[in-house]
């Protein structure tokens, strides 16, 4: 073979090898140290490695390299302004990046971390603002998982990861989905199967006087009540059709989309169940595919559409775990348009609704008005 062509087959599979994502299964009860190293290197290298976290999995990269954090944009194809979460694993690595920890911070830490809480403080000078889309604050968690937690001490300390998910597709629950979205995007994929929670993390504002929930999740306002008393909630992501901007940026943005069209029916669960019957009846007719999205408890009462169930209203966390795998499947059957149940109930079912609203789009129909 002529040399110039050897080299062009070489620089081809050398190509090659760079696109490929390699999935390594790792088991959060006993971690190989190997594997972890491994991926902490690819971080300090500047490189990007996808890993679970008790809600979701995230991008990770050093947050503390501007080069870094650029590739998350990159991979994710993320709007530039949308900042980061800069994940820690001690206690005292965050004093190193913000200005000041007050008191307020100080004791949520105590009470809920290692766990689904994100807090925002002023930022100081070694976070670059590529991983705060030039924001003078930081958002800053300790996850409550062990193999994100040993991969940030392998990593360097600071690991700033967004969702692993392409920008406007659900977050990801699974190895499975950051492999759809991101495959031949990153090198690594960290396996440590289902995640428990299911939906982000609670991100609280504690830059104010008066904390402000930012984005709503398993950590619910009373929980963070109970240890800091006054605590306000954005009016931006309460009412959306308000034209209030919400704060945290990535809020504006239409997240957590499927593919198909999607409307929640509100109303007494037996008004529901009949109108969403009615409305997957007229589809089809028209020779549509419909599908629902059902709780347990009335998965069984629906003759038409396909039904997906998404948990047991019974036990929410359930509902917020099967979430995003169930858009995802949804997005797969090819259904044209999807009904679904709502589930406007307190504690995680505002983190649940906050999810299911943006993903419909704010569609939203009375059952009753059909009657
Ligand atoms: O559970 C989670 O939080 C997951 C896992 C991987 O930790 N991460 C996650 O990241 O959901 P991401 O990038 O999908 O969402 C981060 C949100 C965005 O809405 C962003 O705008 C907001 O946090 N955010 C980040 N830094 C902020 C800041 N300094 N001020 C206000 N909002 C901020
Ligand atoms: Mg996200």
């Amino acid at each position: 073979m002529r040399k110039d062509i050897q080299n062009t087959a070489e620089i081809k599979r050398i190509e090659e090898i760079k696109k490929t994502t390699e999935i390594i299964k790792v088991n959060e009860a006993c971690l190989d140290d190997a594997v972890i190293r491994r991926a902490g290197e690819i971080i300090r290298a500047g490189g990007l490695v996808a890993f679970p976290t008790e809600t979701v999995y995230g991008l990770g990269a050093d947050a503390l390299q501007a080069q870094a954090a650029e590739k998350i944009y990159a991979a994710k194809g993320r709007p530039s302004d949308n900042p980061l979460i800069v994940h820690i694993c001690r206690m005292e690595d965050l004093e190193k990046i913000v200005t000041q920890v007050p008191e307020q911070a100080r004791k949520l830490a105590q009470a809920f971390w290692p766990g689904p809480l994100t807090m925002i403080l002023n930022k100081n000078d070694c976070v670059p603002d590529r991983t705060t889309g030039g924001l003078a604050s930081v958002a800053v968690r300790m996850p409550a998982n062990r193999i994100a937690l040993a991969l940030i001490r392998s990593g360097g300390g600071f690991i700033a990861a967004p969702s692993a998910n392409l920008s406007g597709r659900p977050s990801p629950t699974l190895a499975e989905h950051v492999w759809e979205d991101l495959q031949g995007r990153i090198p690594l994929i960290l396996d440590g199967g289902a995640v428990g929670i299911g939906i982000e993390s609670t991100i609280a504002d504690l830059t104010g006087e008066i904390p402000v929930i930012l984005r709503p999740g398993y950590i619910t306002m009373e929980m963070l009540a109970g240890v800091i008393g006054q605590v306000r909630i954005d009016p931006g992501i309460v009412d959306e059709a308000s034209g209030i901007k919400p704060k945290a940026p990535g809020m504006k943005y239409k997240h957590y989309a499927p593919k198909a069209e999607m409307v929640l029916v509100e109303g007494k669960p037996q008004q529901v169940v009949w109108a969403i019957n009615r409305l997957a009846a007229a589809q089809e007719a028209e020779g549509k595919k419909a599908g629902i999205i059902a709780a347990a408890e009335t998965a069984d009462c629906y003759r038409h559409g396909f039904v997906v169930r998404i948990g047991d209203r019974g036990n929410e966390d359930t509902i917020a775990h099967n979430l995003y795998r169930i858009l995802r499947e949804l997005d797969k059957s090819g259904a044209d348009i999807i009904y679904s149940e709502s589930f406007s109930t307190p504690r995680i079912g505002q983190a649940i609704m906050n999810r299911m609203l943006k993903a419909a789009g704010h569609q939203v129909i009375q059952a009753e008005s059909l009657g």
